[in-house]
């Protein structure tokens, strides 16, 4: 029932994004967008805000769905079926299998660069499966690795790296299985699963379940320089059925110097994920340590309290809880946090017409505080500044969470280095260098 009914949601923001003819003729936007103007930076804000709102499933303002037009088609063989999304736990009916995997890695670690887009929308990293390297995008708030492969038409493949299984002498077919992958952002991806051979920067699994894509929606066709995901949650939101695969994470961990992987995503730079070791020359001061509370099988924390500037810490709602996300472009805070922050902006407003907070480029922007698990991390005012979206008006990489659920996406990672400890489920960060 709970599942139906999210379907249904699903379907209502797909029509959402696809009624009016108005947003169609918005469409030419989105192509300049992905003209190479290292200046432009288009209508980024609200499709970013957007694309996170369904991926949780949250509640979509009109303004922000105006403002975001969205394609939502799928590109696809076959037609899919649509709209299953995360899994719930227990929905699974089984443990994650993947029994098989073995990991290693030379010294226990494993090392990739990961390289922003444009805007700092998503990071990408190289990842050698079967011997075939793509770019993936890790994203520590699913738990699929799926990729773009040879089954997929060539239409929807042009323009970016494949995998091509025939090629692979390490690869098997996974008899009967399938995914089916939805992020909400009417973005997602369905197809068949085989095992192969994953290394990243030296950290390996032999029999790692690939996903291969029969069916990817528009926005990924799109990005040309994103190849599939690498999901780095927790194995009970795998989608794989009828078996529920591990994460590369969760197979490589016990080959791991130590059990964790973190994330340095830096502001138009490249940074890395590294696996098994804690970098200590990327951040300065102590690193803070709190535990993750893994029910919804996210890098999930306590963020009851914000503060602006370094001043008196205040209670947002008391219990609030956040997910450290790497696959989200911006930071979605309670709505307490974002209004009480544009206060102190100088001409900020809640801008119906951008769909979220702005403010003139122009304005400084005081670093806020936000409650990690009890600990106070900073975000730097000038990552907040998220993108330019016409002569003087920025839009805000702090927008307010429709929902009880804040994400801290990668405008909270550009500040903060940030380690994910699956042997004790733990947080780490620290402020970066
Ligand atoms: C891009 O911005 C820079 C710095 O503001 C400016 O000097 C340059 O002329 C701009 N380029 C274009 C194509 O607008
Ligand atoms: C681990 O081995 C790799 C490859 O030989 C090397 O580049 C890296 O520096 C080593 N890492 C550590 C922490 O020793
Ligand atoms: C853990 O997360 C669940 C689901 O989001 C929430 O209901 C619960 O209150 C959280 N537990 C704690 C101790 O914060
Ligand atoms: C978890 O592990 C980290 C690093 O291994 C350690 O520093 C931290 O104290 C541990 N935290 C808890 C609560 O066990």
């Amino acid at each position: 029932m709970q599942s139906f009914a999210k379907l249904l949601l699903l379907f209502g923001l797909l029509a959402l994004a696809s009624a009016s003819p108005v947003r169609i003729q918005k469409r030419g936007v989105y192509k300049v967008e992905r003209v190479p103007n290292p200046n432009y930076t288009g209508r980024n804000g609200p499709r970013a805000l957007l694309k996170t709102l369904r991926k949780y499933r949250m509640p979509i303002p009109a303004s922000v769905a105006g403002a975001a037009q969205q394609q939502t088609e799928m590109i696809s063989k076959r037609e899919p079926k649509r709209g299953k999304g995360h899994r719930q736990k227990g929905q699974n009916g089984g443990a994650a299998a993947g029994g098989q995997a073995a990991g290693s890695a030379a010294n226990g670690t494993g090392l990739v660069t990961t390289t922003p887009e444009a805007n700092d929308v998503e990071y990408l990293s190289p990842v050698t499966i079967g011997g075939q390297t793509l770019n993936l995008d890790f994203d520590s708030g699913s738990s699929d690795l799926w990729v773009f492969n040879s089954q997929l038409s060539t239409a929807a493949t042009q323009g970016h790296t494949i995998y091509d299984p025939t090629q692979s002498k390490t690869f098997a077919l996974m008899q009967g299985a399938s995914f089916e992958i939805s992020y909400g952002d009417g973005s997602g991806a369905a197809g068949n699963v085989g095992t192969d051979t994953v290394d990243i920067g030296g950290a390996t699994v032999t029999k790692q379940a690939i996903e291969l894509a029969t069916a990817v929606s528009r926005s990924f066709v799109e990005d040309t320089n994103n190849n599939g995901l690498l999901g780095l949650a927790f194995s009970q939101l795998n989608t794989v059925q009828p078996a529920q695969q591990k994460t590369f994470f969760d197979n490589v961990k016990s080959s791991l110097a130590e059990p964790l992987f973190t994330a340095d995503l830096r502001a138009q730079a490249a940074g890395a994920y590294e696996f098994g070791r804690v970098d200590t020359s990327k951040f300065t001061g102590a690193m803070t340590w709190v535990p993750v509370n893994t029910t919804d099988g996210f890098w999930q924390f306590t963020s009851e309290k914000f503060a602006v500037d370094g001043g008196t810490p205040q209670t947002s709602t008391a219990g609030a809880q956040a997910i450290a996300d790497t696959g989200t472009t911006l930071l979605l805070a309670d709505p307490a946090v974002a209004q009480a922050y544009y206060a102190q902006v100088d001409g900020a407003v809640d801008d119906q017409q951008q769909g979220g907070f702005t403010f003139p480029c122009s304005a400084q922007l005081p670093d806020l505080q936000l409650d990690v698990g009890g600990t106070m991390a900073t975000v730097k005012g000038t990552d907040i500044n998220f993108a330019q979206v016409d002569d003087q008006t920025c839009f805000g990489g702090l927008q307010a969470t429709t929902a009880g659920l804040q994400i801290y996406g990668d405008i909270f990672f550009k500040s903060n280095f940030v380690a994910f400890n699956g042997g004790n489920n733990t947080l780490g960060f620290a402020q970066h260098v």
